[in-house]
């Protein structure tokens, strides 16, 4: 099982290169990723939404900006540093009075029940250390009917795998060590990658922890998935 102090230090380690190396690793399609799951979300009309494992509040923003200015928006995560960078873009944008920034595990919210419409995650499930506590988690905060996107790696296409793991194993250490000085968190993230379960029993453990209505949408050869549930 994960070790969630050892996942908060890595990303307190790497907080302050951590858009730089997303943008440079994914060659710039993370940015596509979050503009697909913003769309959707909008779809919902939500009014308040919360965004679990903001990290550097990347998501957060994409929302701010395709969303009313009505809607409120808490971004929220365990690791302050990572906050601290979405804090400093938030203050140099001027803009986004809607958004909060606020720490907390989403393995126990810091939230009453059924407060928002929609959920989102990104990249963050797969770094917590009990998925299903999490998932139960997204569930409880959300209003009976609401909305989770949970946006993450995912199993690619079989023909597509044995690129993608070369990418992934031997080429992205390398160059995330160049970029951020710490090929270990990296290492990490392939790890975490490979592990990872693909759509079908993705959609098993969202159904698992009460959610109905799982819908998938697969991205970049099945690389990246987006799991839409209903509360
Ligand atoms: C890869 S980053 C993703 C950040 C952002 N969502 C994005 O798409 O760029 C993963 C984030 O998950 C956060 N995280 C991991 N476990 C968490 C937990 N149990 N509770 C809250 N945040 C967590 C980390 O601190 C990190 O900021």
């Amino acid at each position: 099982m994960l070790d969630p102090d050892a996942v908060n230090s890595m990303f307190a380690r790497i907080a302050r290169r951590y858009d730089v190396a997303n943008r440079l690793l994914s060659g710039g399609v993370d940015v596509w990723w979050r503009h697909r799951l913003v769309k959707r979300v909008g779809r919902q009309n939500p009014s308040r939404v919360l965004d679990l494992a903001t990290g550097s509040g990347d998501v957060a923003f994409a929302l701010g900006k395709g969303l009313p200015a009505t809607t409120a928006i808490i971004g929220m995560d365990f690791c302050q540093p990572m906050l601290d960078e979405a804090v400093i873009k938030q203050q140099s944008s001027g803009r986004f009075p809607n958004i909060a920034f606020q720490q907390g595990d989403g393995l126990a919210l810091p939230l009453n029940d059924g407060t928002f419409d929609a959920v989102t995650v990104s990249f963050g499930l797969r770094n917590m250390a009990d998925r299903h506590r999490a998932l139960n988690e997204m569930r409880r905060v959300l209003q009976p009917g609401g909305r989770l996107f949970v946006l993450e790696f995912s199993q690619p296409y079989r023909w597509f795998r044995p690129f993608y793991y070369f990418y992934l194993k031997r080429l992205l250490p390398t160059i995330a060590s160049v970029v951020t000085g710490d090929r270990g968190a990296y290492e990490y993230l392939c790890g975490s990658i490979e592990k990872y379960p693909g759509h079908v029993a993705m959609s098993e453990e969202i159904r698992r922890a009460g959610f109905s209505e799982v819908e998938v949408v697969r991205m970049t050869f099945g690389s990246v998935a987006m799991h839409i549930a209903k509360a």
